[in-house]
């Protein structure tokens, strides 16, 4: 049967679990390609597909799914910039040469192309960075290179990232040139083995692709990004595919909502803490049992200063038994595994759960923020962030993001300003 022949065939050339995209698509996307070439016989279509390698990669572009937006999961970027900068730093394993980076697959390029805007934002400049962007599809790839982009391809509710980085032109908006000169794209297929001599990158962006593989090619994919990877290097995945590179060469990150991995050398332990890249300094994590703290009501400051956001204090809160610390601490663990998991909308209403049972903490509204981020509820975000860092002003998590979030916003004095206390706190503890 047909059908089953073709399954067979894109299977071995690109990796698709046909399931994944259900039997209406693979149909949907023969019928297509039957009318484009005016047959309407199954079997000499076949024949025609084994015959012409063209076809084949027209099925290819009909059959994939290209769904893609600018800064999608807004946290993987802000992670990566916080790595990047890290890299490129004094200690970092990139420092004195161009940070290599890759996204693969890039599709229509929104993906590539919100790396070159997030480093050029953090404050890089064009020589310290080069993009690869590699896709399987001729048609996405053609499309990348046009580079106008309609509605569908800016989806947050924070859009000042277009004024800046975009023009717009007949049909759309365009990337800057400067943009767009940062970002190499090519054909690739993630399947093909990765050559002897290849440069290793720094960091790896394949987010949403490994969903569409089932459990052996998915192995096999993640034996080549883990090759295609410095020693160290940094990959990021979608939310969905969160739960796959553990156990297979990658520590986590431990970054909640970025999806973003450590490569491990071979003889690291499967699930030993995450060895961060050279450069980059431990991070405040919010702590799933944390250590044991004063109670809650002493660690806020007695007199919030006015022109700071607003806390609740709990002293004004009901009088109320104080929970056991370990209940928060579980309750944190819970809301960081459902964000890393992609559930935001459950980790932002559990978060919010939280703060009424235990008191604001920092590490609530860290995680909140980023929930909020990843929502695309930009305002909710920064003024979580701003809670955070009051109630922990050396917080270099809740600072990287809302400098990330600031920019976006279009407030680059508030950005620099918060850039420049992270690189201090940063310098600071590199002499620790
Ligand atoms: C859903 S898009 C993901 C784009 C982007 N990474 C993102 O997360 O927004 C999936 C892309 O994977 C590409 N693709 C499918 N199989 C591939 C393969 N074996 N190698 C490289 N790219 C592939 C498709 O052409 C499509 O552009």
């Amino acid at each position: 049967m047909i059908l089953d022949d073709v399954e067979q065939l894109l299977h071995e050339r690109i990796g698709l679990d046909a399931g994944t995209v259900g039997a209406s698509g693979l149909n949907y996307a023969l019928k297509q390609r039957m009318a484009a070439c005016g047959v309407a016989d199954p079997s000499a279509y076949w024949q025609r597909l084994l015959a012409a390698p063209p076809e084949l990669q027209e099925l290819i572009n009909a059959v994939i799914v290209p769904e893609t937006w600018f800064f999608r999961d807004p946290g993987a970027f802000a992670a990566m910039t916080r790595q990047a900068l890290a890299m490129r730093g004094p200690a970092g394993a990139a420092r004195g040469r161009p940070l290599r980076l890759v996204s693969l697959p890039c599709s229509t390029g929104e993906e590539p192309y919100s790396i070159a805007m997030a480093l050029f934002d953090a404050g890089l400049a064009a020589p310290d960075f080069v993009i690869d962007a590699v896709d399987v599809s001729t048609r996405n790839l053609a499309a990348a290179a046009h580079a106008v982009y309609g509605r569908n391809s800016f989806r947050g509710r924070d859009l000042d990232f277009r004024d800046r980085h975009f023009k717009p032109v007949e049909g759309g908006y365009r990337p800057q040139a400067e943009i767009r000169r940062q970002v190499r794209f090519r054909y690739g297929n993630l399947l093909d083995p990765v050559p002897a001599d290849a440069e290793p990158y720094d960091v790896v962006f394949c987010r949403n692709l490994l969903i569409y593989f089932d459990r052996e090619t998915q192995q096999r994919a993640l034996a080549t990004l883990h090759r295609m990877l410095a020693p160290h290097g940094v990959l990021l995945v979608g939310a969905g595919e969160a739960g796959l590179p553990l156990a297979r060469g990658f520590a986590s990150l431990r970054l909640p909502m970025a999806f973003a991995f450590v490569k491990q050398a071979a003889g690291e332990r499967h699930n030993e803490p995450a060895r961060l890249p050279a450069g980059v300094p431990a991070l405040h994590l919010p702590p799933s049992r944390p250590a044991p703290a004063p109670p809650l009501r002493t660690r806020m400051p007695a007199r919030p200063a006015p022109a700071r956001p607003t806390v609740t204090s709990p002293a004004a809160a009901p009088l109320r038994a104080v929970p056991p610390r370990e209940a928060a601490g579980d309750s944190l663990g819970a809301i960081e595994r459902a964000a890393n998991e992609g559930r935001l909308g459950e980790a932002r209403q559990a978060v919010r759960r939280h703060l009424d049972a235990f008191g604001p903490s920092a590490a609530a509204f860290y995680l909140l923020g980023l929930a909020c981020d990843a929502e695309g509820a930009g305002e909710e975000a920064v003024e979580a962030y701003r809670k955070a860092l009051y109630l922990a002003p050396d917080h270099r998590e809740a600072m990287a993001h809302l400098a990330l979030l600031l920019r976006q916003r279009g407030d680059a004095a508030g950005a620099k300003a918060l850039g420049e206390r992270l690189r201090r706190l940063e310098k600071r503890s590199e002499h620790r």
